[in-house]
């Protein structure tokens, strides 16, 4: 009843009830993790769950062994070690004798987790690394900055986080609601915060790809520091609507300037190889009527401001390169005009077609069709789910296949598609409890197809699934109470225009 469930699974005859656990050479964190989840201590004889390292696996393959008398978890590295610690979790506290022999079918299995459009405290994200985990996935997306606040502090920028990390209320609903709910809302992340969340992540196999939206969806630094963007004598408010802002950054010193210097500093935070610079939604009407802008894209012999948007963001690319880092951005479709450098790693967000032109353009690609891994997305028609459509169900989420057409897997230098992840965007989610229910058991089911194959069908994943949602109950993945999302109930008549 394992969710991912394991490439092979032999299951033999009896069990083994572990009293501890023994750490082999080099496996001391796994081994530790495997304690606390299982309450056992660490011991050097009798009954125990014994990790070991040996030559001979891919980088997160591991083999489980579980005989009447011991269980054995083998690995190269500590990644196969960590993915074999969650599979013996799930078999806790007595273990079936089987034999595993297991490995990811895609080497990107992330969740993006929007703290802009809410902020999310510490606690929960801790919890929520762990959950990844559970479910093998190792990478947490983390959107850091957008348009309704600005999370991560950037030293020698203090206004970003006085100012750009507040808001003073929140669109009800959906986008162009009008509706608002008169509630501030804010708060934003210390660089040792999430130094010590990234140390708590990779202690699982968690890998945080941080991600600075560049270079729209830039009102709360705009907001902070109007001089970044196109207008520096119009002072804006931190966003309190939600869709898709005209305000982006200008195409000048100072606003490369900053992108560096955030970058840089983002950088020194998150060690992870890849790194996310947006690139989503940037209307480039501003940069039209920019004198700035439009010099710029005459100096570059560039046709129109608009194609200043790919060119910007291989100006980006070309920071995070000098970083020692490999930039990631949201393929747009206007970028299949060309202009991206083939060497941006990009999440294909709009439908699976655009992710397959992307591979053909020659990016490595990371699967994230809105209509199958948006999980801000209602997942039935009952009332109270959030007013984001179409609907995204169980079965939805099962039956997407990011390699579907034979896409090529990228070994993480040719072109191909990287792996998947889910969307968890927060403007309807206010608290982990709505986080919760978006996410599962929406997440178990992207798990399954990013980490297993071959593919045992949705209806062997179901069956797997009644026992693990008791095991996400007891884990209090799972929301307390039934959550209902502000904007799917009828909105009070003295706010109506
Ligand atoms: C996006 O949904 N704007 C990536």
């Amino acid at each position: 009843m394992v969710i991912p469930h394991p490439a092979r699974l032999d299951r033999r005859a009896g069990s083994f009830t572990p009293l501890g656990v023994h750490s082999g050479p080099g496996t001391d964190g796994p081994a530790r993790l495997l304690a606390a989840y299982a309450h056992l201590p660490l011991v050097h004889s009798g009954p125990a769950v014994r990790l070991t390292l040996e030559p001979g696996f891919a980088d997160e393959e591991y083999a489980l062994d579980v005989t009447p008398e011991d269980a054995v978890l083998t690995a190269t590295t500590e990644a196969g070690l960590l993915a074999g610690v969650q599979t013996v979790r799930q078999l806790l506290p007595r273990l079936d004798c089987l034999a595993v022999r297991d490995a990811p079918r895609l080497p990107w299995r992330g969740v993006l987790l929007d703290v802009a459009r809410h902020f999310l405290p510490l606690a929960f994200l801790r919890e929520f690394v762990d959950l990844l985990a559970l479910h093998k996935f190792n990478v947490l997306h983390l959107h850091l900055t957008d348009d309704q606040g600005w999370r991560i502090e950037v030293h020698g920028w203090p206004r970003l986080t006085e100012i750009g990390a507040w808001r003073a209320e929140s669109m009800v609903g959906a986008a162009g609601s009008g509706v608002f709910d008169g509630v501030p809302h804010g708060g934003f992340y210390t660089q040792r915060e999430l130094r010590d969340l990234v140390a708590f992540a990779a202690a699982r196999g968690v890998r945080i790809v941080p991600e600075i939206d560049l270079p729209g969806h830039v009102r709360a630094a705009l907001a902070a520091y109007p001089e970044l963007g196109n207008r520096p004598d119009v002072r804006l408010p931190v966003w309190t609507e939600w869709g898709i802002s005209p305000d982006i950054l200008g195409v000048h010193d100072g606003a490369f300037a900053f992108c560096r210097d955030v970058l840089t500093q983002v950088a020194d935070v998150f060690p992870a190889r890849h790194l996310h610079i947006g690139g989503d939604e940037c209307p480039t009407t501003q940069w039209e009527t920019s004198p700035v802008a439009r010099a710029k894209a005459a100096a570059l012999g560039l046709r129109s401001t608009a194609e200043l948007h790919p060119w910007f963001l291989g100006e980006l690319h070309r920071v995070v390169a000098g970083l020692g880092r490999q930039a990631v951005c949201w393929d747009e479709t206007g970028h299949a005009a060309g202009g991206l450098p083939a060497d941006l790693v990009v999440t294909a967000w709009r439908d699976a077609a655009h992710g397959t032109q992307a591979v053909a353009r020659g990016h490595q690609v990371v699967m994230a069709p809105h209509t199958s891994t948006y999980f801000d997305y209602r997942q039935t028609e009952e009332p109270g789910e959030p007013p984001r459509e179409p609907v995204t169900t169980l079965e939805d989420v099962y039956r997407f296949d990011p390699l579907a057409g034979g896409l090529p897997v990228s070994d993480g230098t040719r072109p191909g598609v990287l792996g998947t992840q889910a969307q968890l965007w927060t403007e309807h989610a206010p608290t982990p409890d709505h986080v919760r229910h978006l996410a599962f058991p929406r997440l178990c089911a992207l798990a399954e197809r990013a980490w297993s194959s071959p593919d045992r069908g949705y209806a062997d994943f179901h069956q797997r699934l009644a026992g693990h949602l008791t095991r996400l109950r007891a884990l209090g993945a799972l929301p307390k109470e039934r959550v209902r999302f502000a904007g799917a109930v009828p909105v009070p008549e003295k706010t109506l225009p």
